[in-house]
């Protein structure tokens, strides 16, 4: 019996890893692109890319183990999730106030250690940030919300306004 359930589980495992699901990859940079309606200067572009594009952008690059079922679903699920919450490749398509708000949001990630996900860094451990990348990138955040209908070089970020809303 138990033989029978080991066989039928290899069985499985070997036919899951015929469905796979869509890979995120995408190398065109779109006219909505964070560094084509922000400033992004190189070192913070450098950790978005290596911490926040596999799950925040319209590419994800993707380790050998990342193939391998279920393992490819449950990494797939962090990236439609995440897209979906923040995409750092259409993020001109947000309105100003969203885009504001997922900018206070990334600050607030940081700031909390939220993310990267726990479940990334430990395999990724380039994708750990230090204090001074945390905080390089708050900062960077802060200079990216800007104030009118359009969104204009003003940065709105107010360390006051921030302490009243939480
Ligand atoms: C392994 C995938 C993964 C990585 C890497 C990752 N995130 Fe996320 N992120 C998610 C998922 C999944 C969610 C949605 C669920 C949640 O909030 O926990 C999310 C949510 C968020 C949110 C909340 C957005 C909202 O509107 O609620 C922000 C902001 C964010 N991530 C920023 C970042 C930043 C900044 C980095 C890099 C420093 C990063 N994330 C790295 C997967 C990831």
């Amino acid at each position: 019996m138990l033989k029978k359930v080991g066989l039928a589980l290899l069985l499985l495992l070997v036919v899951i890893q015929f469905i796979q699901p869509t890979k995120n990859q995408s190398t065109e940079i779109l006219a909505s692109d964070i560094t084509k309606v922000r400033q992004v200067p190189a070192d913070v572009q450098e950790i978005l890319t290596v911490a926040c594009y596999d799950c925040h952008s319209n590419n994800t690059v993707y380790p050998w183990y990342s193939h391998i079922q279920p393992v490819a679903w449950w990494l797939n699920n962090h990236v439609v999730e995440g897209k979906q919450k923040l995409n750092f490749s259409t993020f001109g398509d947000y309105d100003t106030k969203k885009a504001n708000h997922k900018l206070d949001e990334t600050i607030e990630v940081l700031q909390k250690n939220e993310m990267p996900l726990k479940s990334y860094t430990l395999i990724h451990t380039n994708a750990k940030l230090t204090d001074a990348q945390k905080t390089l990138v708050i900062n960077w955040a802060k200079s990216a919300m800007v104030g009118g209908e359009t969104g204009n070089a003003t940065p709105v970020y107010s360390e006051e306004k921030e302490r009243e809303e939480h």
